[in-house]
């Protein structure tokens, strides 16, 4: 079991669902625990209701879209706590569903800053403050199970999703060398306040091809009244990251769906016999490529601190 005691845990959107069920698990586990969204009510309320489990917290109102805010709230979180956070958590994000043939650049520019753009900006605001400490820690990132399917409906949203796994996967592997895993939390559905999500859509993003209706967010609701405890998704989630694990998905009833989905894709690699030798020169110009490359950085990093 990892020591969580004194560690700072930075989570957007905090304030509710998945992000406040991490807060009450890892301020249980002994983390100091910045609670940053958009909503500043949500953040007062969600504060109260830790500190009266004995937490330590520290709101901040910051919308993760805005980088100018993502810099200051990291500043805030240095000066109040006298470091870098341990843990982030990038769990803010917003869904709204449409036909996507119908989707505006509004539709794409507000589901797409948020749930791609606001993971973009947690990790360059954070990411280079996290390895001048040297203390190393954990970054989870919350996608979708949409991220892994095209869907007619959730277009936007699981095009954003799957970009955040392909960059966790990416952190995960340029991470590693400073002591700072990197997960990516694939929920499938949780009982959560995202049916609203449509009442955060900023006045600048209000021209969207969608119905977003009061009926909307009942039926929504209605979905989500059965997902799971974001409480339980957190400890969930602690434990595979305690476990190490690059993807945490604790969804069982997901795995045969995941299995064909993958299965079509590498059931479409044509067969090595149709050219063998130019699949083994293809891989072996990509093999000496990198090589070359990491060469030439080390070199380059070898002149730099002779420099110094
Ligand atoms: N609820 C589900 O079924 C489900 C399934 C898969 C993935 N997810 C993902 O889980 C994450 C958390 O969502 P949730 O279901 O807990 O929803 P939620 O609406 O209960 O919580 C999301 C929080 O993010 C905040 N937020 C929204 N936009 C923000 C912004 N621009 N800046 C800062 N904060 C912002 C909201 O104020 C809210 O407090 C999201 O990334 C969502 O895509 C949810």
């Amino acid at each position: 079991m990892a020591d969580y005691t004194g560690k700072v845990a930075f989570i957007t959107g905090g304030a509710s669902g998945a992000g406040f069920g991490q807060a009450t698990v890892f301020a249980q586990a002994g983390c100091r625990i910045v609670i940053a969204d958009v909503r500043r009510a949500a953040i007062e309320e969600a504060a109260t209701k830790l500190r009266h489990q004995g937490a330590e917290v520290h709101g901040i109102e910051l919308d993760v879209t805005d980088r100018a805010a993502y810099a200051r709230a990291a500043d805030e979180v240095e000066r109040v706590f006298g470091k870098p956070p341990e843990l982030l958590f990038n769990t803010a994000g917003v869904n709204s569903f449409g036909p996507l043939e119908k989707s505006t650049y509004d539709d794409f520019d507000w589901i797409m800053g948020v749930d791609l753009g606001g993971v973009v900006n947690g990790m360059v605001t954070f990411v280079p403050r996290m390895i001048a400490a040297g203390r190393g820690g954990y970054i989870v990132t919350t996608s979708s199970m949409g991220g892994f399917f095209g869907s007619p409906a959730a277009s936007i949203y699981s095009a954003a999703k799957a970009a955040v796994i392909n960059l966790m996967e990416s952190y995960h592997l340029s991470l590693a060398k400073y002591g700072i895993r990197v997960s990516v939390l694939c929920p499938a559905n949780i009982r959560t306040n995202i049916a609203e999500a449509t009442r955060l859509r900023p006045a600048h993003f209000a021209n969207t091809g969608y119905v977003e209706n009061e009926d909307l967010v009942r039926s929504l609701r209605g979905i989500h009244a059965h997902g799971l405890d974001p409480v339980v998704l957190a400890q969930r989630t602690k434990e595979a990251m305690e476990a190490g694990q690059l993807y945490i998905i604790p969804y069982p009833e997901e795995k045969e769906h995941l299995a064909q989905h993958f299965k079509q894709i590498v059931d479409a690699v044509l067969p090595m016999e149709a050219d063998p030798e130019g699949a083994r020169q293809r891989a072996e110009a990509l093999r000496n490529w990198v090589k070359e490359r990491q060469s030439l950085m080390s070199k380059s990093k070898g002149d730099e601190a002779k420099r110094d």
